[in-house]
């Protein structure tokens, strides 16, 4: 059967994943609230590709077949019709996951495997929206998700065996590198650890240790990351990690997640990282 995709959500990730997946052939719908997201979606990622096609990496039909094989959308029930395959992207909020989980359950075709890319909510919060839960899962790119080669893939208490191959096969189809997470915990497997050594950068900043730019430079010239740990946060965004560890803490009750002053202090002023021009490593 062929693989169709639905990727509900056209923010950065739904963007990415939607162009990902239609670099290798896999038609895709983009469905997003906002035609404006949608008109940002294509653009943005349509210069991502125009790139690749300058310097080589892509012929310039490789290119336009990947667009053509996207369409966009603001029907939930034509951008789920006919996929087998429905990655959910929105806002990284419980309720507004649920909302939409609910929404996509009710229209999405029996047999399509629901995934979504949350990157702390377990599926298990959502298994009780879906009318079939054996078909949830989370299914997390990270970010940039046309350039990481990680999806991590979660099996719920409620995930089938036949859902779990579905989508490592599906990660691999579209050129990821899939590892599959047998237990659901906060964060998976990367970003757990991430955001742990984050959290130490920033305590270590915060305690006059070192500086933003240090800090970043010992990362990656005495660990080999690519980029620093704030570096890292400006890309993902303020808010974003902000929310993660939050969701962390709420979920664990470990103090070890708690979001720090440093972080709360950025958001405040609205200093979310590249997202708004200004961060840790932004000057503006
Ligand atoms: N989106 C898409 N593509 C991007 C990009 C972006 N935001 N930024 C860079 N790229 C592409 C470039 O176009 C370039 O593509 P080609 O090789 O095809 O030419 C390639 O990535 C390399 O880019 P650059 O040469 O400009 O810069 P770089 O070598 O410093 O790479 C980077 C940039 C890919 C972001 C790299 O620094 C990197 O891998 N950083 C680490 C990213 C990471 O750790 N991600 C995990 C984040 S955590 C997460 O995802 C958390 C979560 O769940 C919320």
């Amino acid at each position: 059967m062929e693989t169709i995709l639905c990727v509900v959500g056209a923010g950065a990730m739904g963007a990415q994943i939607a162009h990902q997946a239609a670099l290798h052939g896999v038609p895709v719908r983009l469905y997003s609230r906002s035609r404006e997201r949608l008109d940002g979606a294509t653009a943005q990622c349509g210069g991502l590709l125009r790139k690749r096609v300058e310097k080589g990496k892509l012929t310039a039909e490789e290119c336009q077949a990947a667009t053509d094989l996207i369409s966009t959308t603001t029907d939930l029930d034509e951008a789920t019709s006919g996929a087998t395959m429905i990655i959910e992207t929105v806002a990284e909020d419980r309720d507004t996951k649920r909302t939409v989980l609910e929404a996509v359950g009710k229209h999405a075709d029996a047999g399509a495997i629901i995934g979504t890319n949350s990157s702390t909510l377990p599926s298990s919060l959502f298994a009780d929206v879906v009318p079939d839960p054996s078909r949830l899962l989370n299914v997390h790119f990270m970010n940039p998700a046309m350039v990481m080669p990680l999806v991590e893939v979660v099996r719920g208490p409620h995930t089938s065996e036949e859902t779990v191959t579905a989508a490592m096969e599906f990660a691999r189809h579209i050129g990821k590198s899939p590892v599959l997470v047998e237990r659901e915990s906060f964060g998976f497997v990367a970003n757990r650890i991430l955001f742990i050594a984050m959290q130490e950068a920033f305590s270590l900043v915060e305690k006059g240790y070192v500086s933003v730019e240090d800090c970043d430079l010992a990362v990656r010239n005495g660990l080999g990351w690519p980029m620093g740990p704030f570096a890292l946060a400006d890309l993902v965004g303020l808010d974003v990690t902000e929310a993660i560890l939050e969701e962390g803490h709420r979920q664990t009750g470990e103090e070890r997640w708690a979001a720090p002053a440093l972080l709360h202090d950025r958001v405040a002023r609205g200093e979310l990282g590249r997202k708004s021009g200004r961060g840790f490593t932004l000057p503006g």
